[in-house]
């Protein structure tokens, strides 16, 4: 198994989220009302799932482990991901402030939350397709097997000592639930770190 194929499996599993998100903005601004609940369960999936494990995974060790190597940190691919990564951040917190006032049908806070929803499925979903298939294949060629081994071992620590195993179940049924609510197919895919079922 090679790190950037967990990496890429994880991508999987937050694209069903960036779905479910776009499905609950279209909703929110046919309904004029934001669901409280939902919002609130994409946007923990987002900071914990996506961000604290998988981008966690990425900044701290595969990003570190190319720099090693010789990839420049800034101005290159690893500079734009980290750029991308916090632009995330800026995105889930405008979701984040909004909920309140779009729950009870505040007009500009709809507006905020619908706006800030697009524009992360939209960055994300490019930051995706750039790691995938463009990313992630220069690292394959960046890393030797030794290089991947270490890092395979640090992408089980997040999980095991950062995360918690059972802390997946958890993000994997709400991600089943979402899909099931906002009528997303849903397909967990097997082999990835953040997310890995086990007891
Ligand atoms: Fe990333
Ligand atoms: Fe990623």
């Amino acid at each position: 198994m090679q790190p950037t194929s967990i990496l890429s499996n994880e991508h999987r599993v937050i694209e069903i989220m960036l779905s479910v998100l776009e499905n609950l903005a279209d909703k929110t601004i046919a309904e004029k009302k934001l669901e409280r609940q939902a919002a609130e369960e994409v946007i923990d999936f987002i900071r914990n799932f996506a961000d604290r494990c998988h981008h966690g995974k990425e900044e701290n060790h595969l990003f570190v482990a190319l720099v090693d190597k010789g990839m420049p940190k800034e101005g290159g691919p690893i500079g734009q991901m980290l750029l991308e990564h916090d632009q995330g951040r800026e995105y889930v917190r405008g979701m984040a402030n909004n909920i309140d006032a779009a729950e009870k049908g505040n007009e500009k806070s709809i507006r905020e939350f619908v706006g800030n929803a697009f524009g992360y499925v939209e960055l994300l979903r490019s930051h995706i397709h750039k790691e995938d298939n463009i990313l992630f294949p220069m690292a394959e060629r960046f890393l030797d097997e030794n290089d991947k081994t270490n890092l395979l071992g640090k992408f089980e620590k997040v999980e095991s000592e950062h995360m918690g195993y059972g802390i997946h179940d958890k993000y994997m049924k709400i991600a089943e639930n979402l899909a099931r609510s906002f009528n997303v197919p849903f397909h967990n895919p097997k082999n990835m770190a953040c997310g890995h079922a086990r007891k």
